[in-house]
Parts: C-alpha cells; structure tokens; sequence
C-alpha cells in the first residue's frame, strides 16, 4: 500500500509513521528526515536548503520532487510505503502522480492550540531519531533517548517564530491539497488528537477498508 501522511506541521505525522511501521512493516519516507540528514552531513543538497528550513519557509518544489524521486528509485520492501510530508504542494501533488500512484490520503487533524504546545515540546535523539514530548511523551530521564542513550535535542524550526511561519505556510500552500485529494476520492481524515496508539488503531482500521 502506498500512503500520504497530510497535516499540519506537529499533527502527529512521524510519531503515526513511526508506529505504523513498527506494526506493518512499511517503510516511512519522510522528506524532513531525508533534509535534516543532508544538512547534518553537510552534504550539497544541506547546505542549500539548511537557511530555508530552519526558518520554516518550503524547500523548492524541483529539489524536493528530486529527493523523493531518487528515495523512491531505492528499496522500500514490499509492504509499501508511507510518504510523510510530501506532497506539501500543488506542483508537487501533480508530479508525484507522473512517476507514483498513491492508494490513500491520510489527513491528520488536529486544532491550532494543540500544535503549538506538540511543536514547543517537541524533542529528538541526535543519534537514532527517536521522538518525544516533554509533557505528552517525556523520556525516562531527563535529556537522553529512551532507545539508544542518545543526547536530545530540539529542532531549530521549533523555535515560536518558525512555528508561526510553518503554520502559514501550511496554511497557504499545504492546505489546498485536502481539497485536492478529496476530489479524487483519496482522503480520509483522522483525528489526530486521541492518543498516538489510537490514532495509530483508526490509521490501521481506515487503511483496511
Ligand atoms: P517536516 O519535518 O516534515 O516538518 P513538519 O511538516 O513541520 O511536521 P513535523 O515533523 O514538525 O510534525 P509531525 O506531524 O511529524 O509531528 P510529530 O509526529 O513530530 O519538515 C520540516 C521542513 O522540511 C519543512 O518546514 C520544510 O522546510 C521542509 N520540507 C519537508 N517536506 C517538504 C516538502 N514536501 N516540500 C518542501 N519543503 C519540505 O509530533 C509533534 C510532537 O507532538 C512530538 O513531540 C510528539 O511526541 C507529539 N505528539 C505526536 N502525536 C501526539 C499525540 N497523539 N498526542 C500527544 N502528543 C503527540
Ligand atoms: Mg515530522
């Protein structure tokens, strides 16, 4: 099966993707990831988009349209995939139908007042990416990874200004594709404020219909 996780940004998108990999064996590709991997080893692609993301703005849609390309050119097993921020734009919703046909539109809602609380608590491992929340999800001790023992960190977007942007920006340019892919008859909304194991359970229930 080959899904789109759609939401705003905190929705929950990762943390479902995460679990719902672990329970079917899918594969996650996520374009924020793959971003935050280049800019971590400063490869070509990191540095050009490093000052974009930090401040919440979109990476241009010809480099992201690239990425998932090449990502998807490479092994994802045979349970499918999970696409998690991407498309995020008309032009990329139109050119991801040229090269990949998607059988399910995942959209994550959740109110303004609960994101900005998930975004501002929000930490991950340095070394294994795990995610968690310092009230909603907090680690067992303060500042290391339950997984791996890793330091976590907070995501530079996180700070209240590129919150701010982020949510405009999703507003702007994401938004429209709710509209998108419901006319095709893909979308199915979820309501991502239950807990992440329930949210994950109506994820899987939706899917197997
Ligand atoms: P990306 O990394 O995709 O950021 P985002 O869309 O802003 O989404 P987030 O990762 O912030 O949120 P999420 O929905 O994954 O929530 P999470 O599960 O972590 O993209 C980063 C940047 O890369 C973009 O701004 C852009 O610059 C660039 N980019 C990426 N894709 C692009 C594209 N297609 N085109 C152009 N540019 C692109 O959860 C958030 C917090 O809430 C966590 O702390 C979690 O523990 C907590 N939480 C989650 N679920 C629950 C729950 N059910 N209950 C309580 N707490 C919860
Ligand atoms: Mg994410």
């Amino acid at each position: 099966m080959k899904l789109i996780f759609l939401g705003a940004p905190g929705a929950g998108k990762g943390t479902i993707a995460t679990r719902l990999t672990e329970r079917t064996g899918m594969t996650a590709v996520s374009t924020g990831d793959l971003f935050r991997a280049a800019i971590k080893n400063e490869t070509e692609l990191g540095l050009k988009v490093k000052a974009i993301i930090e401040s919440g703005d979109l990476v241009p849609d010809e480099l992201t349209v690239a990425l998932v390309k090449e990502r998807l050119k490479e092994e994802t097993g045979d349970k499918g995939f999970i696409l998690d921020g991407f498309p995020r734009t008309i032009a990329q919703a139109d050119a991801l139908k040229t090269f990949c046909p998607i059988d399910a539109v995942i959209n994550f809602v959740v109110p303004d007042e609960k994101i900005i609380k998930r975004l501002s608590g929000r930490r991950l491992c340095r070394q294994c990416n795990a995610g968690y929340h310092i009230e909603y999800m907090p680690p067992k001790q303060e500042g290391i990874c339950d997984a791996c023992g890793g330091e976590l960190y907070t995501r530079k977007d996180d700070s209240p200004e590129s919150i701010q942007n982020r949510l405009s920006v999703y507003a702007e340019q994401t938004k429209p594709l709710i509209d998108y892919y419901r006319k095709e008859g893909l979308l199915i909304d979820i309501d991502g404020t239950p807990s992440p194991d329930e949210v994950c359970d109506a994820v899987c229930k939706a899917i197997a219909q």
